[in-house]
């Protein structure tokens, strides 16, 4: 079903310090379909996280506007850092049973996340940053989202770890039909993942299009450096 999920217009967010305003996003409008994969590409300090807090309402932007095209749209995110969303006094089990009672959803995504069940009786800071970021991973998931926000989730797994979150999203959307909305610098999993990308610079989207179509002729010139350098770190 190729319809919006939700509309992003003229979204500009600004923050004064003592002698100053910061402009961290300016005039974004983006558009996010139902069942599609879109991917924020941009250096660091571009806005991606910003703008996600923003579509999960804990930032605000000073002007724009999110229309919820979909109803009862149900967002999810999984942060940048993970212990953000892990209650550091509880265990992982009482963080998962507190998303879900069904026990064998939690053993299907141990088993497909490839996680120890020794962890469950753990507490948040007593895990690794890659036991965190798939604990926090499966918390969203267990909250059925239509709309899942995954910022820069990769960065804390290894290769094969990576490797079969990858392939759990992917087996989880085929099911469950969800939207991913994927902020990442790595333009390797942005191709294989996504169906569009769009290119956050300075606060401002200077591209979008189609993944491969983007990817193989970039039109502007901030897009083609970052393309360039990308692929310079892969080879
Ligand atoms: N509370 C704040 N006070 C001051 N500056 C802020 C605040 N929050 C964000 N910024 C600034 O806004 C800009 C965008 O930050 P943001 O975290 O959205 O970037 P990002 O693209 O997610 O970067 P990264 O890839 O490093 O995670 C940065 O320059 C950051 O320093
Ligand atoms: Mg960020």
């Amino acid at each position: 079903m190729n319809e919006p999920l939700l509309i992003i217009k003229n979204l500009s967010k600004s923050l004064k310090t003592s002698s100053h305003n910061i402009h961290i996003l300016k005039n974004v409008s983006l558009k996010i379909q139902h069942q599609s994969n879109l991917a924020i590409l941009g250096q660091s300090g571009s806005g991606k996280t910003t703008l996600a807090r923003i579509l999960v309402g804990l930032d605000k932007q000073n002007s724009g506007i999110i229309s919820h095209i979909s109803r009862n749209l149900n967002i999810q995110m999984v942060y940048q850092n993970p212990y953000e969303s892990l209650t550091p006094h509880m265990t992982i089990s009482e963080l998962l049973q507190d998303h879900t009672t069904d026990i064998e959803e939690i053993h299907f995504y141990f088993d497909k996340l490839n996680l120890k069940s020794s962890i469950l009786n753990s507490y948040p800071h007593e895990l690794s940053g890659g036991e965190a970021q798939r604990i926090a991973l499966m918390r969203a998931l267990l909250l059925k989202p239509n709309l899942l926000i995954c910022d820069e989730i990769l960065s804390a797994l290894d290769s094969m770890v990576q490797k079969q979150v990858l392939e759990l999203l992917k087996e989880t959307q085929r099911i469950k039909h969800f939207s991913v909305l994927w902020i990442s610098h790595d333009l390797l999993v942005a191709q294989n993942f996504c169906d569009e990308l769009a290119i956050l610079n300075g606060g401002v989207i200077v591209e979008t299009g189609e993944a491969s179509e983007l990817i193989q002729s970039p039109k502007h010139d901030y897009t083609k450096k970052l393309i360039h350098a990308m692929e310079w770190i892969i080879s």
